[in-house]
């Protein structure tokens, strides 16, 4: 049996850092969900429906890669869909710490285990929040998140505004 990973995250929007994590997961496991946190308290530009979208978008080419949304805990969504493991991208030590508290709540709860990937040095200063300050700004997103991203995202703050 094949061994699934379970790429979680807001995605909002999605960035070329995750979807350089996903690819990589893709290439490591056998089989990759996607999973959207549906949580509306956040607050995100994009509704999950967009979010998801967007994500079918643009890892259609990744073979045994799916996207599904999820709301609650992870760790029950990881039992529902039968992951085998958590996969993470770690940008910094600011991240480590806050991953790491996450990863051992997440065993300690459900038992569920998170394995870290490197964040490629291209991308360790890269995040969706910092993605839509500066868009919102009316800065250069492009080379940050795939065009069909940079696209929505011109539109959804164009129409906010
Ligand atoms: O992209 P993000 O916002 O950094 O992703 C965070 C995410 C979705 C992985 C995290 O918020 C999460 O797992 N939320 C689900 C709720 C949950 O299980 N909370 C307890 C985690 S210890």
């Amino acid at each position: 049996m094949g061994v699934t990973a379970l790429c979680p995250g807001t995605f909002d929007p999605v960035t070329n850092g995750h979807l350089d994590i996903i690819e990589r997961a893709a290439r490591r496991f056998d089989a990759v969900v996607v999973g959207v946190l549906d949580n509306a308290a956040k607050q995100p530009l994009f509704p999950v429906e967009d979010r998801v979208r967007m994500l079918e978008e643009l890892t259609r080419g990744l073979a045994g890669v799916e996207v599904d949304r999820f709301s609650g805990l992870l760790v029950d969504f990881a039992k529902r869909r039968k992951v085998d493991v958590v996969v993470k991208g770690l940008r910094s030590e600011a991240d480590f710490a806050y991953e790491q508290q996450m990863a051992q709540m997440n065993r300690h709860v459900g038992d569920v285990e998170t394995v870290f990937l490197a964040t490629s040095p291209t991308w360790s200063f890269l995040s969706s929040t910092l993605v839509k300050e500066v868009a919102r700004m009316g800065g250069d997103v492009s080379g940050l998140v795939p065009p069909l991203v940079a696209t929505r995202l011109a539109a959804a703050l164009g129409a906010g505004r």
